[in-house]
């Protein structure tokens, strides 16, 4: 679980920054989401899935993410649009500590199903430990 810092390509237009499903991020892209409008002491997620992966990007303002494999928790700056965070799945993800402006980008390598998720902590980990 680490930060990933994306190549820039900018010039004086300003900046860009190009992903590709399947080469740094490890999965094909089938859905994209972003959040936006959370306040500072909200929190979200707070679950994990099955087989869905994310890729999250605070492409304007910041956030923090921690990820937990449920031994270890991390908790991550997302405050550069350089700057990627990957989910694997059976990982629990919380997002916290929004900027007024923060708006998340979140790829993921699956369609939405709500089946998908694990939304209680301890069926979390007893999933981990079933793996
Ligand atoms: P939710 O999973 O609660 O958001 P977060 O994990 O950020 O706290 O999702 C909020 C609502 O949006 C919920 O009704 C499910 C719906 N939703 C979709 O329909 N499609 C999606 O891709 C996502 C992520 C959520």
């Amino acid at each position: 679980m680490s930060i990933i810092l994306h190549k820039v390509l900018g010039d004086h237009r300003g900046q860009l920054v190009a992903i590709e499903g399947g080469d740094s991020v490890p999965f094909d892209i089938k859905r994209v989401f972003y959040i936006y409008g959370t306040q500072k002491k909200v929190s979200r997620g707070d679950h994990s899935h099955y087989n869905t992966k994310q890729y999250l990007i605070a492409v304007n303002g910041s956030c923090k993410v921690t990820l937990d494999n449920g031994k270890t928790k991390q908790t991550f700056d997302l405050d550069e649009p350089k700057k990627g965070l990957f989910q694997d799945a059976l990982i629990w993800g919380t997002m916290h500590d929004f900027s007024d402006n923060c708006v998340l980008l979140v790829l993921a390598s699956e369609y939405y199903n709500e089946s998908d998720y694990i939304r209680d902590y301890q069926f979390f980990l007893k999933a981990v430990n079933n793996s």
